[in-house]
């Protein structure tokens, strides 16, 4: 670690914060420690170990205490969690699958993918002929949030499962953290990993000073209880607290004018095969597994059954194994599209029904390319789910899931200034562009909202431990 003036609270470049030593510094450092310590003894409301002191019931305090510590994930970086988008990738996966297939497999889901394939074939197109307009992706003001959320946004962000929110941050104080993220990086010289290795673009950097200042800001954290506030409970007994959003270590990009080396082809987040094979995880699908017309019912902000899910049965590197409904980032530049930046599929409980359904059926033919009904059969003789890997991410593209038509319908977001902020729902299909075409950095940190769970408090605490012992989060 370079640099005199340079106070490190842990041991690593990839996992410490570094606050200037000098008297601001260390009152800095002082706040810091002081609110971290708040956030994570109050935000988990845990004190597993302090009895009498939690506000926890005691049933609640023994789930709690039982939520097991991780193992320490290999190292990884994040395109290692990728399979370069090969279409065969699922090919790999033991027979054992095919059995799960037929297992799950009734006749109603013929009938939903029948429906699903037909409203498919016009939402894709709507979305396609809008591509071009800023309007697809739903934007608000900071004060627009502040004041209370319209019932059409409401409604626009549900059925897009994305939102711009602007200006909740100044400018200058985006500004001022990519900086000192720069001079972060420049301290530390060969200590600062990244992606590609030799021209880094994506930090394996979590805890600089301005990544924990984000964090904590006050105009975030109120962005968070708005989004996570748009979640719901169906069983009253779920241990949640939509509240209280949560902090989650995540990277930062600063990626280079001409860049094609990070890119992201459309993927979901949170897990693989595990949407089938965890049973706690496939019942948030329950509506559209049951069959028939009932996919019409699918709820994808019931959190209820999302607290139980595994995500990461393969403890996969880079997998997010905690519930994390909005994924997220701040901006820390100036960017619009081609720049470098993210496209989403503005399509939520639609897209999840295709996806759910989609490993059941396959081309009549093996060659052909047509999307209509009648020339796709049902097939459960193979374990293939597409796109699904084991301790991989959920990929997807145009054959994979031809119906989606991504070429197409994948939207850029439209132009963002630092201190904009951008949220998508858990289940939505995004990617990153492939080439950043534009003059100056495209530049955000991964900041998602993330609520008080009991197996999120127990992330938090195995956070806390490999954070001390400056490691990566688990
Ligand atoms: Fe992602």
């Amino acid at each position: 670690m370079r640099g005199k003036n340079w106070y490190i609270l842990s041991q690593t470049a990839t996992s410490s914060d570094v606050i200037p030593k000098t008297k601001d510094g260390d009152s800095v450092r002082r706040e810091m420690h002081t609110k971290m310590k708040w956030r994570i003894e109050c935000e988990m409301s845990l004190s597993a170990n302090k009895k009498g002191s939690s506000s926890l019931t005691s049933r609640e305090r023994e789930r709690y205490i039982k939520v097991p510590s991780r193992a320490q994930k290999n190292d990884g970086a994040i395109l290692d969690f990728f399979s370069t988008l090969d279409p065969n990738v699922s090919h790999d996966l033991p027979a054992r699958f095919a059995d799960l297939k037929a297992q799950i497999w009734h006749k109603g889901l013929l009938q939903a993918w029948k429906e699903v394939l037909a409203e498919l074939e016009t939402e894709t197109e709507r979305i396609a002929s809008l591509g071009a307009k800023p309007k697809v992706i739903p934007r608000i003001s900071y004060e627009e949030l502040r004041a209370g959320l319209s019932k059409d946004v409401i409604a626009k962000v549900k059925q897009t499962g994305v939102v711009l929110v602007t200006s909740a941050v100044s400018k200058e104080e985006a500004l001022a953290w990519k900086e000192s993220i720069r001079q972060y990086i420049r301290s530390n010289g060969n200590l600062v990993r990244g992606f590609p290795s030799d021209d880094p673009q994506i930090y394996e950097l979590y805890n600089t000073q301005a990544q924990t200042l984000a964090r904590t800001h006050p105009a975030i954290l109120e962005t968070q209880r708005t989004l996570l506030s748009l979640w719901h409970t169906s069983d009253t007994s779920t241990q949640i607290n939509l509240h209280t959003p949560i902090s989650y270590f995540d990277r930062l990009r600063i990626r280079k004018p001409g860049d094609t080396s990070f890119t992201l082809g459309p993927h979901i987040d949170g897990g693989s095969i595990e949407r089938w094979e965890d049973p706690n995880f496939r019942e948030c699908w329950n509506k559209i597994l049951e069959g028939n017309s009932s996919w019409r019912e699918h709820d994808s902000f019931d959190a209820s059954p999302r607290v139980r899910a595994n995500q990461d049965l393969y403890n996969a590197a880079n997998q997010c194994s905690i519930f994390r409904p909005w994924q997220g980032w701040t901006s820390m530049s100036t960017t619009k599209e081609n720049e470098g930046t993210l496209r989403v599929l503005p399509m939520l409980s639609l897209a999840t029904a295709y996806l759910i359904l989609r490993p059941f059926f396959q081309p009549r033919q093996s060659e052909s390319y047509s999307l209509r009904f009648e020339d796709w059969k049902v097939d459960l003789s193979n374990p293939l789910f597409p796109g699904s890997g084991m301790g991989k991410g959920q990929e997807l593209n145009e054959s994979t899931h031809p119906h989606l038509k991504l070429e197409k319908t994948m939207t850029a977001i439209p132009m963002v200034e630092p201190g904009d902020q951008i949220y998508w729902h858990c289940d939505v299909v995004h990617a990153v562009e492939y080439q950043h075409k534009g003059m100056s950095d495209s530049s955000v940190m991964y900041i998602p909202a993330v609520p008080l769970t009991i197996h999120n408090a127990g992330y938090l605490r195995d956070q806390r431990i490999h954070f001390e012992k400056g490691l990566p989060a688990p």
